[in-house]
């Protein structure tokens, strides 16, 4: 049986949107990338979705020029915590870490911006609330060293492993 030419003058239309939307996209990463654009991964911790800081948290994220390219509140089941902290498992502090993270729900982001990674570690401050510079968001809404209300990746290599941890499907 012959495939009428309707059809295959209409698949072979489909095909090459779908191939010029695919090479589009991948020039415009590129492109990006060219620019300095980076990806992070930020989690605002169960301390601060508790005490109703998430928007106040997000505006300041959003002020300061970070696109929030994905988010989704969830709650961290004990598995999930141990291997996304799994670096810090011969700490001390890690099964009090794992209990914190997983007593109530979180936000995690992947965030976009030039220098990304840096840029959300300097607006988050010091690990230590205490210690964390004026207007950081650790000395804003952190309480202590283990409630201190965000997290951020620490290198690029890190931040697209915790991104594809919460969010493979980008
Ligand atoms: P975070 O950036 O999420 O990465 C690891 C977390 O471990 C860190 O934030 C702190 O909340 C926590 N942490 C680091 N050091 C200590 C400590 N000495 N005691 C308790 N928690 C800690």
């Amino acid at each position: 049986m012959q495939v009428p030419r309707w059809v295959v003058v209409t698949g072979v239309f489909i095909a090459g949107l779908f191939a010029f939307f695919i090479f589009f996209r991948s020039l415009w990463d590129v492109a990006r990338f060219a620019m300095g654009q980076e990806r992070t991964f930020a989690i605002i911790k169960p301390d601060a979705v508790a005490a109703r800081s998430t928007g106040k948290i997000i505006d300041r994220i959003e002020q300061e020029g970070f696109l929030i390219k994905a988010m989704k509140k969830i709650d961290l089941q004990k598995d999930q915590a141990e291997k996304f902290y799994g670096v810090h498992k011969d700490k001390e502090f890690f099964s009090d870490l794992v209990a914190f993270m997983t007593s109530g729900p979180v936000i995690v982001m992947v965030l976009e911006k030039v220098n990304a990674v840096k840029a959300w570690r300097d607006l988050m401050g010091s690990t230590d609330p205490h210690k964390a510079a004026e207007g950081t968001l650790r000395q804003l809404f952190g309480t202590s060293i283990s409630q201190n209300a965000v997290h951020g990746s620490d290198s690029l290599q890190n931040a697209e492993q915790e991104i594809s941890f919460f969010f493979p499907e980008l």
